[in-house]
């Protein structure tokens, strides 16, 4: 029995090939990059956003130098994803792409520059696991500039970090809907039941906290749907403490959330804590859901080509929930001074970089299915942190700063 699927098959001719392009595109791109321009030095360039500059799009370049900045030691990792302590095969690979945004360069973040320029400041994210998920990834690379990086849990934060050295904390607060919701149990049969979720009422574990910190970056999506709500256990909004009537299917129920926490955050976030909407990143099940064997065993990105396949929701592909989502969050996020955090494009074509069936415990993959949404650490998430940090600096400092 083989469970790997198709594309593995002649992917060594195909991995060599791509090798082989890459280098030459590479080589183009250094030649490009080193030939002296007047306007823009190289090393200006990649310090500051120039014109023209997406960080959100571009390409994987495969740089076969390229290393994790941390291991399976951190601390602050979760088993389940750490991929490297789980003997995932291939991580050497996985960490070797590197994201060249178009029409400018990414560097990677200086853990001691960022905590530096972050000194007495808070950074706080706010969501369901793929937020967790790109934290512990954050908290295993900031570590690296200060050793005394101790656990912190308190004003509800479920996980997070405390940089002594700098001062600085960076916590999760896990709030998977954002809004608010609990079981309600009938009174006839307390098994079964509902789960309620005030719309108009954040969920307790961010509430009262969002004035500790600086930086705030958001995110909800795999959550709102049938599979974590089955029918016998739905989800039930309620608008001002009574039910919306008529019901709201998941879509309009998320809309409705997401206007109101916008309005929330808009009325009671400081108008100077910096905010970010992290749009959902994809899921990579291949041949199946994630309870029919769905499967992510890769052994490199996809093609641009393949993004439409796999994503467009005209395709009805298992995976198409991530595209839906975000453009509800992106039409919500319209007119509000929230900052998008588009990850979801360049996160499009790791198929590669998921924990799959390397999830540390014997019987996960029976029970749970391979993990195809999270994603393996050291990996992709360090791209994000790459992005997201180069953002607060461009924020806190400006374009100029570099320069003085
Ligand atoms: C890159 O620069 C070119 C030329 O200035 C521009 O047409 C293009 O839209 C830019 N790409 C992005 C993603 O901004
Ligand atoms: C640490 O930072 C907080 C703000 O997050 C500030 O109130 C506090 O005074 C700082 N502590 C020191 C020792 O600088
Ligand atoms: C998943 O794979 C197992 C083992 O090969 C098989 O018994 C089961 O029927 C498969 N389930 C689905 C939904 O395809």
């Amino acid at each position: 029995m083989d469970p790997i699927p198709m594309p593995r098959k002649n992917s060594t001719a195909a991995f060599t090939a791509l090798i082989f392009s890459t280098l030459v595109l590479l080589y183009f791109y250094s030649a490009l990059l080193s030939f002296p321009s007047p306007k823009r030095q190289p090393t200006r360039e990649s310090r500051f956003l120039p014109p023209h500059c997406n960080l959100f799009r571009g390409r994987w370049v495969f740089d076969p130098n390229r290393k994790p900045v941390y291991d399976d030691t951190c601390p602050f990792h979760r088993n389940a994803w750490n991929c490297l302590r789980n003997k995932r095969e291939r991580m050497d690979s996985i960490n070797s792409w590197k994201w060249v945004p178009e029409n400018c360069s990414l560097s990677r973040v200086d853990p001691f520059r960022f905590l530096g320029m972050m000194r007495n400041k808070n950074i706080g994210f706010v969501g369901d696991s793929l937020n967790e998920n790109f934290l512990v990834s954050f908290l295993c690379v900031l570590r690296t500039a200060d050793s005394g990086a101790k656990k912190w849990k308190k004003k509800g934060a479920w996980r997070g970090a405390y940089f002594p050295q700098f001062n600085v904390t960076v916590a999760y607060h896990r709030a998977v809907l954002l809004a608010k919701f609990q079981w309600q149990p009938k009174e006839s049969n307390p098994n079964e039941g509902i789960y309620r979720v005030d719309v108009d009422i954040p969920g307790d574990d961010w509430v009262q906290i969002t004035k500790f910190y600086d930086v705030l970056i958001f995110n909800t999506g795999h959550w709102w749907g049938p599979h974590k709500f089955p029918k016998e256990t739905p989800l039930v909004f309620y608008g001002e403490g009574q039910p919306i009537v008529p019901s709201l299917d998941f879509m309009d129920g998320l809309k409705v959330v997401l206007k109101n926490m916008i309005s929330y955050i808009k009325k009671e976030v400081p108008s100077t804590t910096l905010k970010f909407w992290r749009l959902q990143s994809p899921r990579h099940f291949f041949g199946g859901e994630w309870n029919q064997n769905g499967s992510c065993l890769f052994d490199e990105p996809l093609q641009e080509p393949q993004l439409d396949l796999w994503f467009d929701p005209s395709n009805n592909g298992v995976n198409k929930e991530e595209r839906e989502l975000n453009q509800v969050i992106e039409e919500a996020l319209q007119g509000s001074s929230i900052q998008k955090l588009d990850l979801a494009h360049l996160s499009e074509y790791r198929a590669d970089a998921h924990p799959a069936i390397w999830l540390g415990k014997k019987d996960a993959v029976a029970v749970w299915g391979q993990d195809c949404m999270h994603w393996c650490l050291p990996g992709v998430p360090e791209t994000w942190v790459d992005i997201l940090s180069e953002l607060i600096r461009h924020n806190i400092q400006g374009g100029d700063a570099e320069r003085t």
